[in-house]
Formats: structure tokens, sequence, C-alpha cells
């Protein structure tokens, strides 16, 4: 189907978003573009794509009328398609809405599932390992990109480590700035385990918090994404050197009032998949160089 045909309203629901989520899609987009251009050796038994929080596939930015392609879409009309496509969402009207756009124009093998990403990254995980250990002989591992973007702070840090023991497994996460700001001061002394414990993986980021939110509160997010990033490198992903200040590798979108939303945080295990995410980020949807 033509791109141009796609990107009509097909009458079914769309949700709409701020005008920054084209920010936030131009990155996936372009990334996805030079990965699946420089990467699509035949030699990898698989490359897969994993949207685990999908939403319907497309968007609207709010109050206009034109209509664009939501990551699985734009995930799915890249000029040299994934060999699978995964997508979870936990609203199964979202679900349905989504396998009826993505179906009608793509014969590709797509999963959907219904329920809590959290959960299902189980399953993900577990098909992928078994397209791996079913390859044919003179292949390679898969090759795979998860674009984990929820609405706040819905990822937890299980996930992120499940996923990384596929061994070539690229992310791009959402890291709701403006949702742990507004949560910090409830959860900071909270005696159980919190939706943010949740998102760092533990109760550490409770000490980051609490040692600079006086002193330097400009340097929190940047101590906290500090450390996510020292977590991820554990978990294998490959530590980003040379980098002047957070601001120039972790692009933040904002609303109107400029004030930060979220952050997308980029992890893969090899230097390449850094190139390229430095290369992606240096200009935002409108084609304008990042001043940050
Ligand atoms: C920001 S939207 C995703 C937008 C999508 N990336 C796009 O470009 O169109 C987040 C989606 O995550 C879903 N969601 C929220 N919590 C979830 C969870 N725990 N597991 C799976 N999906 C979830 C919501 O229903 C929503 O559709």
């Amino acid at each position: 189907m033509d791109n141009d045909l796609l990107l009509e309203d097909d009458g079914l629901p769309i949700r709409s978003f701020g005008n920054w989520t084209r920010d936030k899609l131009h990155y996936l987009e372009s990334y996805i573009s030079m990965f699946e251009t420089s990467m699509r050796q035949k030699k990898w038994c698989a490359r897969c794509y994993i949207d685990l929080f999908s939403g319907k596939g497309k968007y609207r930015i709010e109050h206009q009328k034109e209509v664009y392609l939501g990551s699985p879409l734009i995930a799915l009309t890249t000029k040299h398609p994934f060999t699978h496509y995964f997508f979870v969402d936990t609203e199964q009207e979202n679900v349905e809405i989504l396998s009826k756009r993505c179906n009608a124009f793509s014969n590709v093998p797509k999963r959907f599932y219904v329920g809590d990403a959290n959960q299902i990254v189980d399953k993900i995980v577990a098909e992928i390992k078994s397209i791996e250990q079913n390859r044919p002989e003179n292949t390679w591992t898969s090759l795979n990109l998860a674009f984990l973007d929820p609405d706040g702070l819905e990822l937890e840090w299980k996930t992120v480590e499940k996923l990384a023991k596929i061994r070539k497994m690229d992310l791009i996460i959402h890291y709701s700035q403006s949702g742990l700001t507004r949560n910090f001061e409830n959860y900071v002394n909270a005696n159980d385990e919190t939706i943010l414990d949740r998102f760092f993986g533990g109760p550490e980021w409770r000490r980051i918090y609490q040692k600079y939110h006086l002193k330097e509160p400009s340097s929190v997010h940047k101590h906290l994404i500090d450390y996510y990033k020292s977590k991820l490198v554990d978990l294998g992903y490959a530590e980003v050197k040379d980098v002047e200040d957070y601001e120039t590798t972790e692009p933040v979108m904002r609303n109107t009032k400029q004030a930060p939303l979220y952050r997308l945080l980029f992890a893969s295990k090899h230097e390449r998949g850094h190139d390229f995410w430095k290369e992606v980020i240096k200009r935002d949807a409108s084609g304008q160089a990042e001043l940050w």
C-alpha cells in the first residue's frame, strides 16, 4: 500500500497527542531507517521489531486534522522491513484496531498481545529465543530493536533486564522526566515498593534524589539517567564515552511552554548503534538542528 494512503483517516479510532510526539517518532523512524539499511544482511536468522506499548497505530496532533503513523506502522512501512514484529498493549481495543491497520497492508509475520508489557515480555523473549534455536545452519543470531514508549512510568526495569537476555537487542526507552518529577516527593519515603522503584529496578533512585534535589535540583535527572545508564552497562550495553553532557545524547521532548516532558534513552551493545543514534538525534522532525 502507498504510504500516502496509509496517512488517510481510515475511519478507525485515532488518539491525539501533543506536537512533541512528532519529534519522538521522527527519531524512531530515522533510527529504524539507518539500522535496517545498514544491518539487513541475510545472515541474521531474524530481524525483529518489538513495540511493548504499541497504541492504535495512527495518531493526530491535538486540534489538527492530519493523520500520522504511530510507531508500529512506522516500523512496518520502513523501506527494508523487519522479518518479525511483536506488538503489545493493555487495551484490547487498541490491539484490535492496530491489528486491522497492520494486516491491511503487510503480510510480514506479526504477533499481537493484549496485556501488561511487563508480563508479555516473557513470551516475546521466549519466541525470539526459539527462532534463534531453530535457525538454519550458517545463519547468525537475531538482530532486534525494542521501542519502549509507555504513557508514563509503566515500563519496569525487570522488563529491560529480560529483553537484554537476547544477544542483540537495541532499546529506545521513554524516560518520563515529568512523571518522575511529579512523583519524587510522593514516593521517596514510601515504605512499600513504588512505581518508581519498579521503573529504576530498586530504591537506589531515592538516595540519588535525596542527595541532589536540594543542593542541585537541576541536576537530579542527569544523575538519575547516569544511574539508569550504568545499570544498562551492567546488562552488557555499551558505555557511551566522550559525552560532553547528557543533553546531547538523550533528546528531550518539551510541551508548548518548553517544559521537559520526557527523554529518549538509547541502548545498544555495539558502538555502531550509538554512532547511528548520534546521527539520528542531530535533527528534530522539522529538520532543525537540535539546540537542546
Ligand atoms: C504513548 S502510547 C504509545 C504510542 C505509540 N508508541 C505510538 O507511536 O503510537 C502508550 C500505550 O501504552 C499502553 N499501555 C499502558 N500501560 C501499558 C502496559 N503496562 N503494558 C502494555 N501497554 C500499556 C497504552 O494503552 C497506550 O496505548
